[in-house]
């Protein structure tokens, strides 16, 4: 993880300032570095671990940093790892440009590993993030949105992502067909069960610890499945208090909390919470057919994390 880091400082180098100012702006704020440590972990379990699979990690994170310099726009979500999101700093122009740069600077690492089926792995998930990405805003504030097409929003935005990471990490590492696709889905379960859990901390976390505001995806009128749920059960006066805070940027925290105690009295976290530990559980259970190890444990131990952060 050391290498990794050195290679994304020095890949977010450029003779144009603002660049680089920008992204290590972002890059060291920290984040907790989830995707390229599961592609460093997942080449290590097959044996490998140097080389490209330090490329991929590297590009991995910078496909993340991108995505996340272009949600915040999107969202206009004004904190990003504790900090004001870079947006707030340089304008939303300079975040799309330079997420752009971070893109293009993924895809060149991509290509000095000269592994074509792996860049094939990583464009298509770049190519299906933005679609999850798109989805979701044709959704905003669609009360008729079901689960099954939230299920599709974070597969493609989220897990396809952790699924590509992994993939190309136990490429890297020399893995066969099989242990290449229990990589794959170890890595798409765990994504789905990570944007669930951070859906239900949208309405349940502290903002000191997540270094973002809660309540965002109410005030954007994200369609999560938390409201989805509330609205499929709630009473006709439920759904319209629930409708006229759902998009409207200035509801205030008051207006949170009440949609919040609708969604506790059907307990639409705790089934969020449920449906995320169904997909952990099934990130566990690809984990099975490998041999026990240390990198084994270290990838199970992270499915724990990233369910138990919502406790
Ligand atoms: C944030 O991802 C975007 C989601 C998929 C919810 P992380 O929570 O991994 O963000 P950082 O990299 O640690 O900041
Ligand atoms: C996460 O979506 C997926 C991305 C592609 C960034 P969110 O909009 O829920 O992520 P946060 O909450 O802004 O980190
Ligand atoms: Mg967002
Ligand atoms: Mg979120």
């Amino acid at each position: 993880m050391a290498k990794v880091n050195s290679l994304i400082l020095s890949r977010a180098e450029s003779h144009v300032d603002m660049v680089p100012e920008l992204a290590r702006y972002l890059i060291e704020s920290g984040g907790k570095r989830l995707r390229p440590m599961l592609t460093v972990a997942s080449a290590q379990l097959f044996g490998g671990g140097t080389g490209s699979a330090i490329n991929f990690a590297a590009a991995v994170e910078f496909m993340h940093n991108a995505t996340l310099l272009h949600d915040d726009v999107v969202d206009e979500s004004d904190m990003r790892r504790g900090k004001p999101a870079a947006r707030m700093v340089w304008g939303n122009k300079a975040s799309i440009l330079v997420g752009d740069f971070l893109l293009g600077q993924a895809f060149m690492m991509m290509v000095e590993t000269g592994d074509i089926a792996a860049l094939g792995v990583l464009s298509s998930a770049s190519a299906v993030m933005a679609e999850g990405e798109v989805f979701q805003l044709a959704k905003t504030g669609d009360l008729t949105t079901t689960p099954a097409e939230y299920a599709e929003v974070i597969r493609a935005k989220t897990a396809v992502l952790f699924q590509a990471a992994c993939e190309v990490g136990a490429m890297s590492g020399g893995a066969d067909a099989a242990g290449r696709q229990a990589l794959a889905r170890y890595g798409l379960e765990l994504g789905n069960a990570f944007q669930l859990v951070d859906d239900v901390l949208d309405y349940g976390g502290q903002a000191g610890e997540l270094g973002k505001n809660t309540g965002d995806d109410l005030r954007e009128g994200k369609m999560t499945l938390p409201i989805i749920l509330a609205l499929a059960e709630g009473s006709e006066a439920e759904k319209a208090s629930i409708a006229k805070a759902l998009g409207d940027a200035e509801a205030s925290s008051e207006q949170v909390a009440e949609v919040v105690a609708i969604m506790e009295r059907y307990g639409a976290l705790s089934r969020t919470l449920e449906q995320a530990h169904a997909h952990a559980r099934s990130a566990q259970q690809a984990l099975n057919i490998l041999p026990s190890s240390d990198m084994r444990a270290l990838l199970s131990d992270v499915v724990e994390f990233s369910v138990l952060r919502a406790y």
